[in-house]
């Protein structure tokens, strides 16, 4: 039986259940599938594939992902990596596809990682999830409010990817 490791990052929580998520639809898959945030340093090395995400702020996945990936780059260099962004544009624009996928170009070159895919789903503006701060700055951007998290398309993904990772 192949093991994944699905690894995140969140502030809100929002990547959180995109990440079970593809856990369950892993699991759908027959394929077993371990679900742990960036900040608690899972350890990679005996999962056959893992696959890492993020929430975003100001362009940029969370310090405790990009922590977790820098720290645990040669292991990952060696197995079939995915990575996903959770964000506002892709559910506000998702026509500006281009301009999420380069979130994690930095770390990609930084890392070495070659990531079979970059999945990119949408995400939400929950404004009793957000710190005071946040919530300003939704205001300012005018972000619509609502949870935008589209789990079709999660699970199309994830059974996409499965084959694409030979899982
Ligand atoms: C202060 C702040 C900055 C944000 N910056 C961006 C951004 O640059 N691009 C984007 O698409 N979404 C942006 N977002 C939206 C978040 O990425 C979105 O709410 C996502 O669902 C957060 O997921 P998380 O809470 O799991 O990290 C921002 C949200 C906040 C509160």
């Amino acid at each position: 039986m192949r093991t994944v490791l699905v690894v995140y990052g969140t502030k809100s929580g929002c990547t959180a259940g995109i990440a079970e998520r593809i856990g369950i639809a892993l699991g759908e898959s027959g394929i077993t599938a371990e679900v742990k945030a960036a900040q608690d340093r899972p350890d990679p090395s005996a999962y056959d594939a893992v696959i890492v995400g993020s929430g975003v702020r100001a362009g940029m996945w969370h310090a405790s992902v990009k922590q977790w990936l820098l720290a645990n780059a040669p292991a990952l260099r060696g197995k079939p990596v995915a990575l996903f962004t959770a964000c506002l544009t892709m559910a506000t624009d998702p026509a500006k596809a281009d301009e999420v996928r380069a979130y994690t170009d930095p770390l990609i070159t930084e890392t070495g990682i070659e990531p079979v895919d970059v999945g990119l789903f949408a995400g939400m503006n929950d404004p009793r999830a957000f710190s005071l701060p946040e919530r300003l700055v939704m205001k300012a951007m005018k972000a619509p409010e609502g949870d935008f998290r589209d789990y079709a398309a999660v699970d199309a993904w994830t059974r996409g990817l499965a084959e694409r990772m030979g899982l």
